[in-house]
């Protein structure tokens, strides 16, 4: 019993957050523009490319805010935590006692922490480097290990990817199934079991997903088309056609993505104005990050003039440990929390308006809910946009 215990922290260790350096020939995407110039253009164009406290408001006012509120942990401690998902090839990935005494007299100045932070070849976010360095993914591991302490990395200069017969000149190659035939694989390393700084799991897209045939990336990258890998010809001088995905990775941000993205049914009963939501998606909506919302709008109308507006708001909300609502990073628990299930559909009624004639009924997305762009003071006009979803005339 106690060596198999043994045995199995052992195995863990050796597994869990082992940084290796990524030489500077491979380390920003930069430097795989002359041979692979647009998947670079497609990607420097994602939000995976943003994902860093410098580019991102709501990720760095975030951050602030946690560290802001959690007086055991400096600011430079929350970054690094975030950093297994958000920046996981960061060199340094957790920090000590004697660090936050030191962070605290800010003297930290020229410690490792501050010095694996300011490094620029964390500044891309979630680049080439991150997916494709990638060797093994340990899903042997506990659901709380994500990110950086899930996977272990290839040598710097070997590239993981979908074709066993690629051929490089810049850098070597080999081929992984999470590259080709379970790609969900890789995007469940980070796109999985988000956790509060009080051990609450906010939101997990993995235990809600219902495949139903596709893929994450034949909807956030594109189906497998007929392109070119690299721009380098073979040696006849010829493109070497190849099946390819785009690398736009849209979600969320992405205004076009969201056009009909729910199914919405309209009808007036006894008991109000019934507006069915079905999502065909595998999973719910919304999702992914805390705090996402989608609103229904009924405009009731009485000839050209606009006599009532109704809004129902499906978001979730959290409480932290002193019961005051706070972000999810914060939260002890969630106390509300309203989405459409992956491949389900759900009912909503709203007060019908007395003498309106017709009702104009408009779902959208939001990026952030009221709430947490206040506590946030988030101010970029991306994180309050509606981004509308369907639209609905009905006569009444
Ligand atoms: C000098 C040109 C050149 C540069 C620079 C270059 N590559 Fe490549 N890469 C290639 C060629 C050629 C292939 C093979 C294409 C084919 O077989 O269709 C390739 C293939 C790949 C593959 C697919 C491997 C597989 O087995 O499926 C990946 C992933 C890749 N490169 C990533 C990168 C990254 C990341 C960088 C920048 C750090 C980079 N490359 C820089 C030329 C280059
Ligand atoms: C190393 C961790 C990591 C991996 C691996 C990863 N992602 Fe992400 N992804 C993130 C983070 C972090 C963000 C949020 C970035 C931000 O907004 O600052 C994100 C954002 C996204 C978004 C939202 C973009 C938007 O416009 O709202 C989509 C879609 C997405 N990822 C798809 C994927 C897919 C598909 C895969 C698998 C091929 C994948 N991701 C693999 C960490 C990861
Ligand atoms: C979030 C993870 C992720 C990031 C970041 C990423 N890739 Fe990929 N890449 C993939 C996946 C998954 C595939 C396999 C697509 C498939 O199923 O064929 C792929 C495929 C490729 C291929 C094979 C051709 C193709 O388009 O399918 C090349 C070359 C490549 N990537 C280069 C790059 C370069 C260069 C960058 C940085 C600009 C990059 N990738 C960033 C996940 C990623
Ligand atoms: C059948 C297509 C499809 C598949 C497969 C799929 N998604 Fe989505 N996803 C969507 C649509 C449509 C939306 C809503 C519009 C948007 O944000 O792109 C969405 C939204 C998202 C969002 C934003 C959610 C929100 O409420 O803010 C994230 C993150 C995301 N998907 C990640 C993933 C990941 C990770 C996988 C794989 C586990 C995946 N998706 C599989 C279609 C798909
Ligand atoms: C388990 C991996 C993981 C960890 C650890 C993690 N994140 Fe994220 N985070 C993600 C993924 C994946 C997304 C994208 C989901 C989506 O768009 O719905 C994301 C999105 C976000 C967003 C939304 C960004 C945007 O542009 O909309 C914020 C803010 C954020 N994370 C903050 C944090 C903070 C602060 C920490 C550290 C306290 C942290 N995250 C740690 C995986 C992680």
């Amino acid at each position: 019993m106690r060596l198999i215990w043994l045995l199995s922290m052992l195995g863990l260790s050796l597994c869990a957050a082992e940084v290796v350096q990524v030489g500077d020939k491979f380390k920003d995407s930069g430097k795989c523009k002359a041979c692979h110039s647009h998947i670079v253009k497609q990607w420097d164009n994602s939000w995976h490319a943003k994902s860093h406290y410098d580019n991102d408001e709501y990720l760095r006012k975030t951050i602030d805010y946690v560290a802001r509120k959690d007086n055991r942990k400096s600011l430079n401690t929350i970054k690094i935590e975030c950093a297994a998902c958000h920046n996981p090839r960061i060199s340094v990935t957790s920090t000590s006692a004697e660090y936050e005494a030191i962070a605290a007299l800010k003297l930290d100045k020229d410690s490792a922490a501050t010095k694996a932070i300011n490094n620029t070849g964390i500044s891309e976010g979630i680049n080439c480097v991150v997916c494709h360095n990638i060797d093994q993914i340990h899903d042997n591991l506990p659901d709380s290990k994500r990110g950086i302490n899930r996977v272990s990395w290839m040598p710097s200069g070997v590239m993981t990817g979908p074709y066993s017969d690629a051929k490089s000149p810049y850098h070597k190659v080999e081929q992984r199934d999470f590259m080709d035939t379970n790609p969900n694989q890789l995007c469940f390393v980070c796109h999985a079991n988000d956790t509060s700084e009080e051990g609450h799991r906010f939101s997990d897209m993995q235990s809600e997903f219902k495949s139903g045939g596709k893929q994450c990336v034949d909807c956030h990258m594109s189906p497998r088309e007929e392109g070119i890998a690299a721009t380098l010809r073979d040696v006849n001088g010829q493109p070497h056609k190849r099946l390819i995905r785009e690398h736009g990775f849209k979600g969320g941000h992405v205004e076009s993505m969201w056009q009909g993205a729910l199914n919405l049914d309209v009808r007036k009963s006894a008991r109000g104005l019934e507006v069915t939501l079905g999502n065909p998606q595998p999973h719910a909506l919304p999702s992914g990050f805390g705090s996402r919302e989608i609103l229904i709008e009924a405009q009731y109308m009485k000839g050209a003039k606009v006599v009532k507006n109704e809004t129902v708001s499906l978001t979730s909300h959290y409480l932290s440990k002193r019961k005051k609502p706070t972000i999810a990073h914060l939260a002890e628990k969630t106390v509300e929390s309203v989405s459409i299930p992956a491949q389900g559909s759900k009912t909503f009624t709203v007060p019908l308006s007395a003498g309106a004639d017709q009702v104009v009924v408009i779902v959208s997305y939001r990026l952030v809910n009221d709430e947490v762009r206040g506590l946030l003071d988030l101010k970029d006009p991306i994180w309050s946009k509606k981004m509308v979803i369907k639209k609905v005339n009905l006569k009444l």
